[in-house]
């Protein structure tokens, strides 16, 4: 069975909206309650755990924990509330889109590959992507064939995940996902093919995209 942690301590600052991004409000409800709503969607999730900013109300249903200084003490801190069971998906509350169908593709492809640690939704990289200096020089263009543009929900086996948070805390502070802390242990890593509507909400203009697609989606199941 699966434990889902949802992280969402983020100050959400790029935002601008004077409040932690999880909490802002879009298509009627808070960004986080659309996360919890999908994964209580997904057959296999028993529990779903929620890293939260200090003092903030836990949502009906869910375990809530206070979040870290960064994402990894989060998902660490959620990881510590969750019960036994052996897969753990972690899914960035700032996805808002996400489906319990993609949850559970990303789930059944980590329980299909018996030699992976990992299983992590992704979609590949249809923009030139280059590296510029610090002082806005082109340095070099990288072969996109082959990049992938990572999502959450990321999905990791227990043991692995637990034995990647133990990382030092300077390194953890780098870890912009879980996945990272596996792969450069050299643990097996396998991408499942998402959508890009499952967007990350970062900006003002990514909260109005993702309120048109929620509008869609609701007018489509009406
Ligand atoms: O900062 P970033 O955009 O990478 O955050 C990704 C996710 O991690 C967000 O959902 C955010 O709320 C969460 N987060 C957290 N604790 C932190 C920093 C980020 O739960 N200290």
């Amino acid at each position: 069975m699966t434990v889902a942690l949802i992280v969402a301590a983020g100050s959400g600052e790029r935002l601008g909206a004077g409040r932690p991004k999880a909490l802002v409000e879009l298509a009627g409800r808070p960004l986080l309650q659309w996360s919890i709503d999908a994964l209580q969607d997904v057959e296999s999730v028993t529990r779903i755990v929620v890293a939260l900013p200090p003092g903030t109300p836990v949502p009906a249903g869910v375990t809530g924990v206070d979040g870290g200084a960064v994402r990894s003490d989060s998902v660490r801190r959620a990881l510590a509330a969750a019960g036994e069971d052996d897969l753990v998906l972690v899914h960035d509350a700032a996805r808002p889109l996400v489906t319990a169908k993609l949850a559970a593709t990303v789930i059944d492809a980590l329980r299909s590959d018996h030699d992976a640690d990992a299983a992590i939704a992704a979609v590949p990289v249809t923009d030139t992507v280059k590296r510029v200096d610090g002082v806005g020089v082109v340095t070099e263009t990288l072969d996109r064939s082959g990049l992938w543009a990572v999502q959450t929900p990321q999905v990791f086996r227990r043991g692995a995940l637990e034995r990647a948070l133990r990382a030092p805390a300077e390194d953890l502070a780098l870890a912009t996902d879980d996945a990272w802390l596996i792969e450069r242990g050299g643990g097996r890593v396998i991408v499942v093919r998402a959508s890009d509507e499952n967007l990350k909400v970062t900006s003002p203009l990514d909260l109005q995209v993702a309120e048109l697609l929620l509008a869609g989606r609701r007018a489509g199941e009406a």
